[in-house]
């Protein structure tokens, strides 16, 4: 018995809901494939596309698994093998989308016991290997589809949120590698009260263009006074990208995830090619090799 998935890329933090807001890209992912096997526990057996560790303790699909084997009482076990599309390090989500892949082929294979909300709290424990912070914001997308809303960790509590037809996502990726441990350990650990007025006021304003599709309104809200201003001396020509994004039309432009990919968000497939094609253009120039990625959000 065995499970071939997709398991998708995901973009965390989506300018202003650092840790809690998250979407899905259905265009971009990994592949895994999940067998059911007579041996008892979680063995990694290939990953193909990236050299990531196959011990299944140093392996964030491995102990996202073994999480959610230590609260069933199988008496069989998995092999997995991954095709890694999404290079770790990028922004978009690599880590997560292979723990939320591995519990979500065993869940389904094992008869769904879990809820998609118990398969975030498993999947948590890969990203905690990953990043040294059991953040839910790219599981809990990969997990559900579309936008998510982590709104709250004690007790964890997630919402899907409602997606407008028109949304496109573009999403840069210049060839570099930033940790996300190490891109979290430069973040001030408070926040002036001014800035975080003009933050939450945001995150209510794109909730609530999301849910009314009022695209105005989801472009305003894309703003981030927290993190963005820190995060942003990691990535190069990361000004200019957002520049070129906000003259070629899109809603707004922030960092992926920990980046150093960035992605805009548009209305319509058109604009946001366009707005792909004026993000390549800045790392043309500067000589910076790039991927690419246009998706719908669903
Ligand atoms: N919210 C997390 C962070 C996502 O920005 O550190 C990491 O991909």
């Amino acid at each position: 018995e065995q499970l071939k998935i997709f398991t998708p890329a995901t973009i965390a933090n989506i300018s202003c809901g650092f840790d809690v807001l998250g979407l899905a890209l259905d265009t971009v992912g990994d592949e895994m494939l999940i067998k059911k096997v007579a041996k008892k526990g979680v063995t990694i057996t290939k990953i193909i596309g990236q050299d990531l560790p196959l011990d299944t303790h140093k392996n964030v699909a491995g102990v996202a698994a073994l999480a959610l084997l230590a609260e069933t009482d199988c008496e069989f076990g998995f092999e997995i093998e991954i095709n890694k599309q999404i290079k770790p390090g990028s922004g978009i989500g690599s880590s997560a989308a292979s723990s939320a892949g591995a519990v979500w082929a065993i869940n389904e294979m094992l008869g769904k016991p879990f809820s998609n909300l118990e398969l975030v709290r498993f999947a948590m424990e890969g990203e905690r290997l990953a990043t040294g912070v059991p953040h839910a914001d790219n599981v809990a997308p990969a997990l559900f589809g579309g936008f998510t809303l982590v709104r709250s960790y004690q007790p964890l509590d997630i919402v899907k949120i409602n997606t407008p037809s028109q949304l496109f996502a573009s999403v840069i990726h210049p060839q570099i590698e930033v940790k996300t441990s190490d891109a979290r350990e430069i973040l001030k650990t408070s926040v002036p009260l001014k800035e975080a007025i003009k933050q939450w006021g945001n995150v209510g304003g794109l909730i609530s263009g999301l849910y009314t599709e009022d695209y105005d309104l989801i472009g305003r809200s894309l703003e981030d006074f927290i993190i963005e201003p820190i995060r942003s001396i990691l990535i190069p020509a990361f000004d200019a990208v957002k520049q070129n994004c906000i003259n070629t039309g899109a809603l707004g432009c922030g960092i992926s995830g920990s980046g150093p990919s960035i992605f805009a968000l548009s209305k319509g497939e058109e604009t946001a090619i366009k707005v792909g094609e004026a993000m390549k253009a800045v790392y043309d120039k500067v000589g910076i090799p790039y991927d690419i990625h246009i998706s719908k959000i669903n």
